[in-house]
């Protein structure tokens, strides 16, 4: 049954049980009680500073949190469903333990606050926790390129073969996508880290607080400029969401890759047994189910994001307890985001791939075609009459079931009659991707230099991408 509610002053009747499990955020945000704590710390810090508490009674409830933390820690901390949130139930527990100095914590703040500040901490922290994984993950495709900047294999467009590219560049893609995972984070952090204590309620309050003293305290950048928006603001919990689900968004698509990859139809890669499944009736089978489940957790992260951006819509100033939804899309995002890059990271540093099926696949599919026109087009034939004529010759190829360096020149001439001797040379796959010169083409030198940007950039991270390469366990 109910007990007294922090609250309880104007009520005469305990609360419905349905309703207080229908209102209690208890399961939803304990995950707040390390930073609440901290939080609650530099308030009564700040409030003895203000002379609003005594040294004493500040003292007191800072040592009644610190046991807190420790009961926290041990496991024996008494959480009370009936107490309705992470907030109220360290708060009483203060009660408790130090008598009335606890009861002096709250002076000059509200839960709207208190929430908040709590919330943006644990958000600053997931998201340095996602950015760490990331630059791991972004030194291991770097590591993975080095190894592999002289294999080739096909690049697709529309899914079909296109132009052979090395692999070394295809993972590199993935590197910079990352990379702008990073710095999107970069740049949401400062708008995450604002301290919204002292706005109180909604319109501020009448205690000399000192709101810059409690952000200085927690390492925060910044501090609220209008205190109506600061208990109600969720933007840095929506662009954090945001972030989780681009960086969901790339990891399915190489998640997506992986799977093509490892169907034996294209052989590409091998997957590491500790990344991979059986089935438990065709014995066969060795399932690509990490990266599946990747691609599917993808789903709930984007449903966070609706669900928040939803649940802001048309919410009136300030503080509704419509906002107490916010925490589950921020917990579900977080797992399913950390826990991924990781697992990702790890997964590409043992994924085995096979040049030999990457060089089977090179020959399949005429991916030399356009290297055919551009040669016609250096001899003097219009691009549209060389693209015509490359066509025929690939028709004919094909009719024959061979691929175009298997034709004789006399052959190539049927069709397209400026063709000579040195064509073969033009046809050749590692020639193809030799001559993509252009910076930022899969060419070898311009993959030299992506790579050396990268890994100084990951060197201005801290993280050094050859080492790892030897470790050959990566993460
Ligand atoms: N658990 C609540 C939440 O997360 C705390 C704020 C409650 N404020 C209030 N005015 N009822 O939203």
């Amino acid at each position: 049954m109910s007990q007294r509610k922090p609250w309880g002053g104007r009520f005469a009747e305990p609360t419905d049980p349905l309703v207080e499990r229908y209102t209690s955020s208890l399961h939803l945000d304990r995950f707040l009680a390390e930073e609440d704590i901290r939080g609650s710390k530099a308030h009564a810090h700040m409030l003895a500073r203000q002379g609003v508490l005594t040294a004493d009674e500040a003292a007191a409830i800072v040592d009644g949190l610190a046991r807190i933390e420790a009961e926290m820690a041990s496991g024996a901390f008494p959480w009370r469903e009936e107490l309705e949130d992470v907030h109220m139930n360290i708060e009483a527990r203060l009660i408790e333990l130090v008598g009335d100095a606890g009861r002096k914590l709250h002076t000059g703040r509200s839960r709207n606050d208190q929430t908040v500040l709590a919330t943006r901490m644990v958000t600053a922290k997931f998201v340095r926790q996602w950015r760490e994984a990331l630059v791991e993950l972004i030194a291991v495709l770097c590591a993975r390129a080095e190894e592999h900047r002289a294999t080739l294999l096909p690049g697709y467009t529309h899914l079909q073969p296109a132009q052979p590219v090395s692999l070394a560049h295809h993972l590199l893609a993935y590197a910079q996508m990352f990379r702008r995972d990073v710095e999107r984070i970069d740049d949401i952090l400062p708008r995450i880290e604002v301290s919204p204590l002292g706005a109180a309620a909604l319109a501020g309050t009448t205690y000399p607080l000192d709101p810059e003293g409690v952000a200085q305290e927690l390492g925060v950048g910044r501090v609220f400029a209008n205190s109506m928006d600061a208990v109600s603001d969720r933007d840095f919990l929506l662009e954090t969401v945001f972030c989780g689900a681009m960086i969901m968004m790339h990891m399915s698509r190489i998640c997506e890759e992986i799977i093509l990859w490892a169907n034996p139809q294209f052989g590409f890669v091998r997957l590491p047994d500790a990344y991979s499944t059986g089935s438990s009736i065709m014995p066969q089978k060795k399932n690509p189910d990490v990266a599946e489940l990747m691609r599917g957790k993808t789903g709930r992260v984007y449903g966070s994001l609706v669900s928040l951006i939803t649940l802001m819509k048309g919410l009136p100033l300030t503080y509704n307890r419509d906002l107490q939804e916010d925490k589950g899309p921020l917990l579900v995002t977080h797992v399913a985001v950390h826990d991924s890059v990781r697992i990702l990271a790890g997964m590409m540093a043992r994924l085995e791939f096979m040049p030999q099926a990457m060089a089977a696949a090179l020959k399949r599919g005429y991916l030399n075609a356009t290297e055919l026109a551009d040669y016609l087009v250096g001899r003097g034939v219009p691009f549209r009459d060389a693209h015509h004529q490359t066509g025929a010759v690939v028709a004919y190829a094909e009719g024959k079931g061979v691929a175009l360096e298997a034709l004789s020149l006399e052959e190539i001439q049927r069709f397209a009659p400026l063709a000579q001797e040195d064509v073969f040379a033009v046809l050749a796959l590692e020639a193809a991707v030799a001559r993509r010169i252009t910076p930022g083409g899969t060419g070898p030198q311009a993959v030299a230099q992506q790579i050396d940007e990268l890994r100084a950039w990951l060197a201005s991270q801290g993280v050094d991408s050859a080492l790892r390469q030897d470790e050959g366990r990566m993460v």
